[in-house]
């Protein structure tokens, strides 16, 4: 079966064909860095605009990548949301109409589906496991049950843990996206030159919380700080964090087999210090490669994929119906 999978929730317009869930025949993502990066983060009409102009020419790009027509295409599967409104509906469009005009079925992705099963496109996943996802909008453990059985076990009370690098880079002055800039000055400086609180929320030791600390770092910046030692203490507040209530969680839900995903997952320190950590407790972790951490098509293709096949008669995937029939959707 051939999907093509659409992901406009944010500011990457990016589209795969993906065979039977697995093998991706293409992956084109089109960022928008550039238009963002000026103003210091995303600008929702802006992001609109630009996927606009964008989605005809990366469906066109990555249609001929994989050497297919869009007539040879059997499932549309397109990110429902969480996201920016206008930017969802770009792409929402795009595949309803491709769907309606192909008669072929359309299954509503919800975005964080796609980013749990994106480590299973390199390799092998052992089922049930537990899955940190951490990205600019969410950071939650997930218990997953099978490509299409999905449950939160815990979320953030506040910020996500992408957003706080993203503005721990804003206030030291490291540009957009800040992810990749924190970490990269992280490597310069020391980590112990400030004790950062690692965020706690009392009554529920899995949940996250990343405000605290956010304010903690703004506090600490003066003229005469380092930004290298800011950006390492900080980083290494939030990933002892995540590491300890992803490894708190695994123990106490029997889970020894360890998935990270979403944009966080690309940073060096977590996937480190998450090995370390489930190497002492004999269990395994794994991460996508870096292309699939951040949004990208091909997972919600592959999350199209398992949803379709587990249940082919849902009338979510027929055309034009998938809005009011998503509640019988996992997530
Ligand atoms: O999954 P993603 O592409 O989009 C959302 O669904 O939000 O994640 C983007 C987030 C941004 O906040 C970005 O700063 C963060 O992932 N990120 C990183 C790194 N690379 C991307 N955070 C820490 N270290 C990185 N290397
Ligand atoms: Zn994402």
């Amino acid at each position: 079966m051939l999907i093509l999978g659409i992901e406009t929730s944010c500011d990457e317009t990016a589209v795969a064909v993906v065979k039977d869930g697995r093998d991706i025949l293409s992956n084109i993502i089109a960022t928008q860095y550039e238009v963002h990066s000026q103003y210091g983060g995303i600008v929702p009409e802006l992001a609109s605009r630009r996927h606009m102009e964008n989605l005809p020419v990366v469906v066109a790009e990555a249609l001929k990548t994989a050497g297919l027509t869009v007539a040879e295409i059997d499932l549309f599967a397109v990110t429902r949301g969480p996201g920016l409104l206008g930017a969802l509906l770009v792409g929402l469009s795009a595949a309803k109409g491709m769907a309606w005009a192909l008669r072929k079925p359309l299954v509503p992705v919800h975005h964080i589906h796609g980013h749990i099963l994106a480590a299973g496109f390199t390799q092998e996943l052992a089922w049930p496991f537990l899955c940190l996802v951490a990205s600019g909008g969410h950071t939650s453990l997930y218990r997953v049950e099978s490509p299409a059985r999905i449950s939160e076990i815990s979320s953030t009370r506040d910020d996500a843990a992408g957003e706080a690098f993203d503005k721990v880079a804003k206030m030291l002055g490291l540009g957009f996206p800040g992810g990749p800039a924190v970490e990269k000055e992280a490597e310069k400086g020391n980590p112990a030159s400030f004790d950062f609180p690692v965020p706690q929320v009392r009554g529920d030791k899995l949940a996250f919380s990343f405000s605290g600390l956010k304010t903690a770092v703004r506090n600490a910046i003066n003229d005469s700080t380092a930004k290298a030692d800011v950006a390492a203490s900080f980083q290494r507040a939030a990933v002892t964090a995540m590491v300890s209530k992803t490894i708190a969680a695994a123990e106490q839900l029997y889970l020894p087999f360890i998935v990270l995903a979403g944009g966080v997952a690309c940073n060096g320190e977590l996937r480190k210090r998450m090995k370390e950590a489930a190497d002492k407790k004999g269990m395994r972790v794994v991460w996508p490669e870096p292309v699939l951490c951040t949004d990208n098509g091909a997972m919600i293709a592959a999350a199209g994929y398992y949803l379709f096949r587990d249940n082919p008669d849902n009338p979510a995937f027929a055309e034009f119906k998938m809005l009011d029939a998503e509640a019988n959707l996992p997530l």
